[in-house]
């Protein structure tokens, strides 16, 4: 059972296309890497996956609903979404941050609010001292870590992850990488994350989709692509490490 299926997709913004005859299907509990190199739709494909761009054909199934006839609001409500930039608001607090799904959608329970943002903060090692502080008072990487228990608040089944620690130095990306890893060993999401790292994606991935100029060149675990690239262009990616 597909928990995330996109079938035969064409996906443009007005005259160009993007993705055509684009299909996945994602299993509950994967942790997939959707990799290639800029531009090749890896973005278009994630905001499908969540309705922020509908598609011009093809089908979108989130959860065992056609995104079509859904409700999008109650549907991103189950979805984290991650992106590079963190999205943070400036002039919230890091605790007003966490919480701002919660308070979004009405949850009146202030002490259970103030719980969850003490348990994700411990979650994503970050000082409870921080939650008071504001993002600009924060290093990138704990403001990446801020992203991350934000995209948490709801315990969404589903996380999406654009290039989430692109902007970050090595050292941090490598901690915030065994983070995600961990997260996702305990709390077993579906993560679908996007990058353009191929060692990102052979260290995190339990799958790896290589994308190229709109299409899904190869498909498959860590070791299938590693032992057998599909394509030269796999090859390179994998060689130029
Ligand atoms: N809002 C937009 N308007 C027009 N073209 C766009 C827009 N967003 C992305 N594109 C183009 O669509 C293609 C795929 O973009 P994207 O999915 O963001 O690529 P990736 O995330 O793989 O770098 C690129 O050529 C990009 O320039
Ligand atoms: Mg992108």
């Amino acid at each position: 059972m597909s928990i995330i299926s996109l079938t035969d997709i064409t996906a443009s913004y007005g005259s160009k296309g993007v993705l055509k005859h684009f299909s996945l299907d994602i299993g509950q509990g994967e942790f997939v890497m959707l990799i290639g190199t800029s531009g090749c739709g890896k973005t278009t494909a994630l905001k499908l996956m969540n309705g922020l761009l509908k598609p011009d054909a093809g089908r979108v199934v989130v959860n065992g609903k056609d995104l079509a006839d859904t409700d999008l609001t109650a549907l991103r409500r189950k979805l984290g979404y991650v992106v590079q930039e963190t999205g943070l608001f400036p002039h919230l607090t890091i605790e007003k941050n966490i919480s701002y799904v919660a308070d979004l959608y009405g949850k009146r329970d202030k002490k259970a609010v103030r719980e969850r943002v003490s348990q994700l903060l411990a979650l994503v090692e970050l000082p409870e001292e921080v939650r008071r502080r504001y993002p600009d008072e924060l290093s990138g990487g704990q403001k990446q870590r801020v992203g991350i228990a934000r995209a948490l608040m709801n315990s969404p089944e589903i996380m999406l992850m654009d290039e989430p620690f692109g902007a970050v130095d090595e050292i941090t990306r490598r901690r915030l990488q065994e983070e995600i890893g961990r997260i996702h060993r305990q709390q077993k999401e579906t993560i679908v994350f996007v990058t353009h790292d191929i060692d990102e994606a052979l260290r995190l991935g339990t799958r790896i989709v290589v994308m190229d100029e709109g299409k899904i060149i190869q498909d498959g675990t860590p070791e299938e692509i590693r032992a057998n690239p599909a394509t030269d262009f796999v090859k390179k990616l994998i060689s130029d490490r």
